[in-house]
């Protein structure tokens, strides 16, 4: 137990740490181009925000959360997903009374949800997630999806499609409850007691169900498209217009109808392709009733969350994981123990010049130094003593070519520096 992570958790060992950052610096590089700023809540909030924010009958909230009673009796939830708090922010700060759209991002969120641990189901995962709030037009959901299959993009994945669909509003959708109802009426007792229970109080959510018998029943399902109001069927024409006119491939797919219950019109998934059926790399869309609904005025917004594991586990199906970088450019090595501290002063001579430096910490023998500076992918070693070092000098070795060149030494770590920036500029 004590040398074993929680099930369902994962660690991010250093090794992996660089695909981390990489994917971190292209999410923010793509939120200031396109105008979303971070935002960064709590990891967990009262458990009324996601009673009301996701949905009673959701299943992260009947059977995934992690819920827990604090020291001041408190109930307290770890975030299930990052839109309520991100919502329940917003409000307080007010938000809405600066200039709208607010757009705002958040970045390797850590996200809790109590599930059957599986390759790309964590209990514990992160996610890179952007929330616009203000804005009902569906050049608000077109800019979003736009950023986000840049994002995935720019990181070499391809076959990817959107898959798109409207759930309609508060007037069309009841509509499409009695249409559902209506066929699933005598069907019910085919289906599991999720879905039994689901058909009164949402039946949307049987469209969501993951029992292979309920799946065959709702693929006869009437269409939800079929249902939709004017205005509905309008936003969905116009954001496919814009989709089309952005060129992102996408395909309108009834069945999705994602596992929260905030949204409204527009909802959409990028599935993976490779790996795992049915696993999606990202959800989202609109949510126009969510702010009123947790206090705040009638303000619309649309989103995605994107999961940074799945996206890692696709690079890697898809064989596009970069190479992993080296540790240090340079290895400072004493020639003797009677020159460590020269050594060790001139490594941080290096490193004020911003050159990536090591030195010896375990009182290594020269050949031993050599080894470590190998396996760190060093490219020069820089060899402070001996007779060189009697006569003012310091020795830098190209470990590749085995070349090696003198400098003086009060100008050396200068010179080294300006060596491997002109070698990182060619
Ligand atoms: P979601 O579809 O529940 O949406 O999660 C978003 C993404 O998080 C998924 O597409 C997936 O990549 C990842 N994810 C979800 N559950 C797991 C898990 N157990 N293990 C690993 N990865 C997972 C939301 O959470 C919404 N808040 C998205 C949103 C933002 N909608 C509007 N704004």
């Amino acid at each position: 137990m004590l040398t074993q992570a929680p099930k369902g958790t994962r660690d991010m060992l250093p090794d992996e740490a660089y695909l981390w950052h990489m994917l971190e610096d292209k999410m923010r590089e793509l939120a200031a181009l396109w105008g979303y700023r971070e935002i960064r809540t709590p990891v967990f909030e009262h458990t009324e925000l996601f009673l009301r924010g996701v949905g009673s009958t959701t299943d992260i909230v009947t059977k995934e959360m992690y819920t827990f009673k604090d020291k001041g009796d408190r109930s307290i939830t770890l975030k299930p997903e990052g839109t309520a708090g991100a919502v329940r922010a917003f409000v307080e700060a007010h938000m809405y009374a600066e200039p709208l759209p607010a757009k705002v991002y958040y970045l390797a969120a850590p996200i809790f949800r109590y599930e059957n641990p599986q390759a790309g189901r964590l209990r514990e995962h992160h996610q890179f997630g952007m929330e616009c709030f203000g804005g009902k037009d569906p050049a608000v959901e077109a800019e979003l999806i736009n950023l986000l299959m840049t994002l995935l993009g720019s990181l070499g994945l391809s076959n990817l499609t959107v898959h798109i669909n409207s759930i309609g509003c508060k007037c069309c959708r009841p509509r499409f409850g009695e249409a559902l109802r209506a066929y699933l009426g005598d069907r019910l007792q085919d289906m599991c007691e999720d879905c039994q229970a689901r058909f009164e109080k949402n039946p949307l959510r049987i469209l969501d169900c993951k029992q292979e018998k309920c799946k065959a029943i709702v693929k006869g399902a009437p269409s939800i498209l079929d249902s939709l109001c004017d205005d509905c069927k309008a936003h969905f024409e116009s954001l496919q217009k814009l989709l089309s006119a952005q060129g992102i491939p996408f395909s309108v797919d009834p069945t999705i109808v994602r596992g929260l219950d905030y949204y409204t019109r527009t909802v959409f998934e990028v599935i993976m392709q490779t790996g795992r059926e049915g696993l999606a790399l990202c959800g989202g869309g609109r949510y126009d009733n969510l702010v009123e609904e947790l206090g705040g005025p009638d303000i619309p917004a649309a989103g995605f969350g994107l999961g940074l594991e799945r996206i890692l586990l696709e690079l890697k199906n898809q064989g596009l994981v970069p190479e992993k970088p080296t540790l240090t450019d340079v290895y400072v090595a004493n020639i003797g123990e009677e020159r460590r501290t020269d050594a060790f002063v001139f490594a941080q001579k290096l490193r004020a010049l911003k050159v990536r430096t090591e030195s010896d910490l375990c009182g290594r023998s020269l050949k031993a130094q050599f080894k470590y500076a190998d396996k760190l992918g060093a490219q020069y070693v820089v060899l402070v003593g001996g007779e060189e070092f009697e006569r003012g000098a310091i020795k830098l070795r190209d470990l590749q070519t085995r070349e090696e060149c003198e400098y003086p030494a009060v100008d050396a770590a200068a010179q080294i520096a300006a060596k491997l920036s002109e070698g990182k500029e060619a």
